[in-house]
């Protein structure tokens, strides 16, 4: 498949495992050059290693407020460029939004 993806930069948080490996996994077959986020350093280096594409490991835990501006201005500062976001770093946690807290 081409998704006229090749040589764009993208972002994906929880890279390390699971949902966001697999989407790493296939964008880079894709051609596209990724910024790969999770606090499992030794993961993404093992995953960076496999990918068909340039990528940059960002071992951060996104649970701290100043982690998402880090991350954005590494990958910037590494690819010149973002065009995409893969939010996927997360475990559920059930309830109304807007009542959940920041511990939560
Ligand atoms: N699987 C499902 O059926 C399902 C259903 C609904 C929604 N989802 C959502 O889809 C997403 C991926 O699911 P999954 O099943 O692939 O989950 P997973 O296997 O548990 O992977 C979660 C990923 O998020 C990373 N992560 C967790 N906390 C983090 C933190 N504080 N900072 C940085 N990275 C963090 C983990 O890496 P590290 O531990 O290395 O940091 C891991 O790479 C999650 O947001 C989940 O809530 C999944």
């Amino acid at each position: 498949m081409d998704l006229h993806l090749a040589g764009k930069v993208g972002i994906i948080t929880g890279a390390s495992r699971g949902i966001g490996r697999a989407i790493a996994q296939i964008l880079s077959d894709e051609g596209m050059r990724l910024a790969l986020v999770a606090r499992s350093r030794d993961q993404l280096e093992e995953l960076s290693a496999s990918l068909a594409t340039e990528s940059l490991v960002q071992a951060a835990d996104l649970r701290a407020p100043e982690t998402p501006a880090i991350v954005v201005a590494a990958t910037l500062e590494r690819f010149g460029r973002l065009d995409l976001l893969v939010n996927n770093a997360g475990a559920t946690k059930r309830g109304d939004f807007f009542n959940l807290s920041d511990d939560d």
